[in-house]
């Protein structure tokens, strides 16, 4: 990592952690999207596993996705990564009646060896975080990091903002949905495809 990429990384956490709570407040009426993908996620493990099985949620904030999914039931253990100690904090209180099957990490996965010795896991989520690698060429090792820790068969569910002529944004961290795909398979899933997509936001799905 670059001293330029190493001061970003720090920017990036910082924000984050002083932001956790303004973000927990507001991001579902800032987002009004997000609710179209909540049933799918868990949709996609139940019917696709029919067993409890180990997840991996990237960039897990205050908890949302987390509760929806152990609501579910469908975890036997559930690993949630952030960079924010002030965002697992409000995940562990949101949480607090699943509290055994949680594993909280507190790591950057925008740096190389972050997840050795975690796993292996069933499947990985994410909902609006894979971004925060800040830019896109990071997302396929990321996924090929990811990928290794993973069982055979095992789901990759990534739902983030994506670039159309409708919504535009930032094109060095955002992607398209061909440039989401592309970074998939790059890290190694097969059968990618896009499950559902609602304004900015696109869901896809991965095979490993
Ligand atoms: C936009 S928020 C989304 C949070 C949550 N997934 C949700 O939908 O409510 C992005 C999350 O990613 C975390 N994050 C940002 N950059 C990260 C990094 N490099 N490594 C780990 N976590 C990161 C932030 O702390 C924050 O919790």
């Amino acid at each position: 990592m670059t001293p330029a990429e190493d001061t970003m990384n720090a920017v990036n956490a910082k924000r984050w952690e002083d932001g956790a709570t303004h973000w927990a407040a507001t991001a579902d009426e800032r987002y009004p999207a997000r609710h179209a993908f909540w049933d799918l996620f868990t949709t996609e493990l139940v019917g696709g596993f029919g067993r409890r099985i180990r997840i991996l949620e990237l960039g897990s904030g205050p908890g949302f996705l987390a509760q929806r999914i152990l609501r579910a039931g469908v975890a036997s253990t559930y690993t949630l990564v952030d960079i924010s100690p002030a965002m697992h904090g409000l995940a562990r209180a949101r949480l607090s009646d699943q509290a055994d099957k949680l594993v909280f990490v507190t790591a950057n996965y925008g740096l190389p060896g972050w997840n050795e010795g975690l796993g292996p896991f069933d499947a990985i989520v994410s909902l609006q975080a894979v971004h925060e690698v800040r830019q896109k060429e990071r997302v396929g090792p990321l996924y090929a990091a990811l990928r290794r820790r993973m069982t055979s068969g095992g789901l990759a569910l990534i739902c983030d903002r994506y670039l159309t002529p409708e919504h535009p944004g930032d094109t060095e961290m955002h992607m398209t949905r061909a440039e989401h795909e592309a970074a998939l398979v790059q890290g190694g899933f097969g059968d990618v495809r896009l499950l559902h997509a609602a304004a900015e936001l696109a869901m896809f799905r991965g095979v490993a």
